[in-house]
């Protein structure tokens, strides 16, 4: 399987990484500004390497904290089942025996890099092994739980808070057909997979972060169930909030989606059997507008003893346009925030109303408004990116990538995020991207400050 490490990117520990979800990052050097391929980075196994296998950076040790916890993995048949697919997975399609998912975490109040891997045979067996993992801003592991859950599910993005680490439960199961399509190598590998929308409700698993924090014997194998069914995209932010009582209130803000609106066969409007893309896919019909990706809060509340107590979804601030690509200051992620900034359609098109994106909104949580910034008649925007500047939440900028259908090129804006939905343009500058740097739609971006 050709690692194409396209879906984010990450500065940390003085490298350049470019993540993907089917296995280990691409390094790319920025000694020279040349931005070049350095080579695979092994994140997850370099620690077992010896110092002669390791060009640079040096061994790190698991911390003696590290922990393995385990559920009920299912043993018996899938055991067998997984001993039969992990040699075809590794051998044949070169899959490393644990992917690292492409979506990452930074926690500002501990200075860590979270990322987290699950198993290669997860994809195609109903049970799921997460590994978490905490490193210090030297790329020294100092924290490794690794979770089995008896379910068959799909994580692209996922939360943590100062305790727990959230996993939203997307439920899937094999495509049969499919399946043996993708292992004779005649389809992409996800086309094994669909998803499996035979419960009305949604499991978000609720994990302990630091087991000598966790002071309930609450079963963690045992999902909160979310009363209703959502498909969970990408993860904004999560805190905690502790009463006086010592009851604890976890708030997720997410992009979600339906069950009707994924499809692994089209994702972004990317036909892989004709090889095109059509965003038009991305948009829904009349009266499927629900359907489509938007913003909520979901609220879980755990009593002081930590059992469950109830959860609750709704829309985050009332807004029910389609958005996606959810974004905050990244120094208040794991805190109570105030603002989150994300990509959305705004403008009343003729076609393709609802994807691809052409705006900026933000919400405030606290005063609950909306306001909005949109780039103009045939021009699309990607997933808002926020540059920290200051100590006040909203000192900053947000970077976002313009798309000009009609000349077919990028540019780089910068907002100003004080400024969005004033009637002064909060455009603070616009700078073309070389043209063979040009691309229509991108997944994610960072910013890292200049060392
Ligand atoms: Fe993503």
């Amino acid at each position: 399987m050709k690692n194409v490490a396209n879906t984010s990117v990450l500065k940390w520990g003085g490298k350049l990484l470019c993540l993907w979800e089917g296995g280990d990052p691409y390094e790319i050097d920025i000694e020279n500004g040349h931005l070049d391929t350095v080579g695979i980075f092994d994140l997850i196994n370099r620690h077992h390497l010896q110092p002669e296998d390791i060009a640079s950076g040096g061994v790190n040790q698991i911390s003696e904290d590290a922990k393995e916890v385990s559920g009920d993995g299912g043993g018996g048949f899938w055991d067998f089942a997984a001993s039969v697919v992990k040699p075809i997975l590794h051998g044949i399609f070169k899959m490393p025996p644990k992917r690292l998912l492409s979506h990452y975490k930074i926690d500002p109040t501990l200075d860590r890099l979270l990322t987290v891997s699950c198993n290669a045979e997860d994809m195609l067996i109903p049970r799921s092994s997460f590994t978490f993992y905490e490193f210090d801003s030297n790329f020294k592991l100092l924290q490794k739980q690794e979770f089995d859950i008896p379910e068959h599910m799909m994580i692209h993005d996922w939360a943590f808070t100062e305790t727990h680490y959230v996993l939203f439960g997307n439920r899937i199961k094999l495509d049969v057909p499919g399946s043996m399509l993708a292992l004779s190598g005649l389809s992409p590998m996800i086309t094994a997979l669909s998803v499996n929308p035979n419960k009305p409700t949604s499991p978000i698993y609720v994990l302990p972060r630091f087991l000598d924090k966790v002071k309930s014997n609450r079963d963690w194998t045992i999902p909160v169930e979310a009363p209703s069914q959502m498909w969970v995209l990408h993860a904004g932010n999560a805190f905690e909030l502790t009463d006086q009582r010592g009851n604890l209130e976890i708030q997720i803000h997410a992009a979600i989606c339906s069950y009707k609106w994924f499809n692994f066969h089209k994702m972004f409007g990317y036909d892989w059997k004709t090889g095109k893309l059509d965003p038009s896919f991305m948009n829904a019909r009349d009266g499927d507008e629900n359907d489509l990706p938007h913003l909520v809060k979901v609220s879980i509340k755990l009593q002081s003893d930590g059992n469950f107590e109830e959860c609750s979804v709704e829309a985050l601030n009332n807004w029910t346009k389609p958005t996606d690509f959810p974004a905050i200051n990244p120094a208040f992620y794991g805190s109570n925030n105030t603002c989150i900034y994300a990509a959305t359609s705004y403008n009343t098109r003729q076609s393709l109303p609802h994807f691809p994106f052409d705006t900026v909104v933000k919400l405030n949580l606290v005063d609950m408004s909306v306001s909005t910034w949109s780039v103009g008649s045939r021009r699309f925007i990607g997933e808002p990116v926020f540059v920290p500047k200051g100590t006040d939440e909203e000192d900053g900028y947000l970077v976002v990538i313009e798309y000009a259908v009609s000349v077919q090129k990028c540019y780089m804006l910068i907002l100003n995020p004080k400024m969005i939905g004033r009637s002064e343009d909060a455009l603070v500058a616009k700078l073309e991207v070389p043209k063979h740097l040009n691309f229509p739609l991108g997944f994610h971006g960072f910013w890292a400050a200049a060392d």
